[in-house]
């Protein structure tokens, strides 16, 4: 795919995201809900990069913190969120809306929350290219190119159709095609295939994975699916109650998994991640109340390989390898 529209501003190096001790809690009536700790977290430039963790564990909260969208009753504790070298805590409504939608884009598990039901596919393809000068004529051929580099046929004709005369997969792939349509420098995907049967989820994903080496995009993709994650992604960040508890490469931490949470969520069975995991195993136990934080290791009361340690403080970060590292004493004390 060569047709790039788009100004990429090759800010921030190596990292197109740069999360730096990010922390955010929720004021509740019950009390303070704290929903991500000392968060660090990079994007490398044309890298996926996967986000894993049982429901409740952050995974949202961080995509909304990135895109600013956070719930009103949300503070930012620490950190600092890095956009092309820019910091997106600090930056005016204005300018965020400028970023989200057409250097950060998003795809969720529902297509019909992206589209608008009443306005032809083609008017919501060009309406998003208001800041290219080039024609009308031009803005809905790009359009067209990009149904059809998304395996929509017809796609001239099929400019003219509204969504629903599109079935659910045809939907992503048009959600996908219009997320790509300015070229963004970021792409951040909620898990885009858990409405879709296991076929199309393969296809879509497939689709992903080819258009994000086209047009050398980076992704940040959320899953509960293990599999997808080890197909897609090239580095994995897996979260527990709002933390990062272990990062790596896709092959070290699938493989060589350091943390017994990752551990557990693998099942210590590397054949199983051959297969098609649709959901996360369950692990006994559930996640803590982030308003109440025990004083050790957060994973300690599900953790089978506790010991003294794990319940007097709060492990750091240890690294098994330069690019791998887990929240666990076990790696400290190896
Ligand atoms: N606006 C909010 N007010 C209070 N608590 C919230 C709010 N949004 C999320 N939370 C809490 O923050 C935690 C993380 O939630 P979330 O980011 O949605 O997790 P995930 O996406 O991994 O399932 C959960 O305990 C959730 O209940
Ligand atoms: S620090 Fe201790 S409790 Fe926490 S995951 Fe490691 S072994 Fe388990
Ligand atoms: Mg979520």
């Amino acid at each position: 795919m060569s047709d790039k529209a788009g100004t990429s501003v090759n800010g921030g190096g190596e990292n197109v995201l740069d999360i730096k001790d990010l922390s955010i809690s929720f004021r509740t009536a019950r009390g303070t809900v704290r929903a991500l700790r000392h968060v660090n977290l990079k994007v490398p430039r044309n890298k996926v990069v996967g986000i894993v963790g049982e429901s409740g564990c952050g995974k949202s909260t961080l995509i909304w913190t990135v895109l600013q969208l956070l719930a009103p009753n949300a503070m930012v504790d620490s950190g600092e969120v890095l956009f092309e070298g820019e910091d997106l805590l600090t930056k005016p409504e204005s300018e965020l809306t400028n970023i989200r939608g057409q250097r950060i884009s998003t795809i969720f598990q529902d297509p019909m929350t992206a589209l608008n039901p009443v306005i032809s596919i083609g008017t919501q393809m060009t309406d998003i290219q208001y800041r290219l000068k080039s024609s009308m004529a031009e803005k809905r051929k790009r359009a067209a190119d990009m149904l059809a580099s998304v395996g929509i046929p017809d796609p001239k004709e099929r400019l003219n159709e509204y969504p629903h005369q599109f079935s659910g997969g045809m939907r992503q792939r048009i959600c996908i095609a219009m997320a790509l349509m300015m070229n963004p420098p970021l792409l951040i995907a909620d898990e885009p295939t858990t409405a879709l049967d296991v076929t199309l989820e393969a296809q879509i994903i497939h689709l992903m994975r080819e258009l994000q080496r086209d047009f050398e995009c980076s992704m940040m993709f959320v899953s509960h699916n293990l599999g997808l994650i080890a197909e897609l992604c090239d580095e994995v960040v897996v979260m527990y109650a709002g933390e990062v508890v272990e990062q790596g490469e896709v092959r070290d931490l699938f493989h060589n998994a350091q943390h017994p949470y990752t551990q557990m969520l693998l099942e210590c069975d590397p054949a199983r991640i051959e297969e098609r995991m649709r959901n996360l195993p369950t692990i006994s136990g559930s996640v803590p109340d982030m308003i109440d934080l025990p004083p050790g290791c957060i994973f300690a009361p599900r953790c089978p390989k506790a010991y003294d340690p794990c319940l007097k403080e709060p492990p750091a970060t240890y690294h098994a390898q330069a690019s791998h590292g887990a929240r666990c004493f076990l790696v400290r004390d190896a």
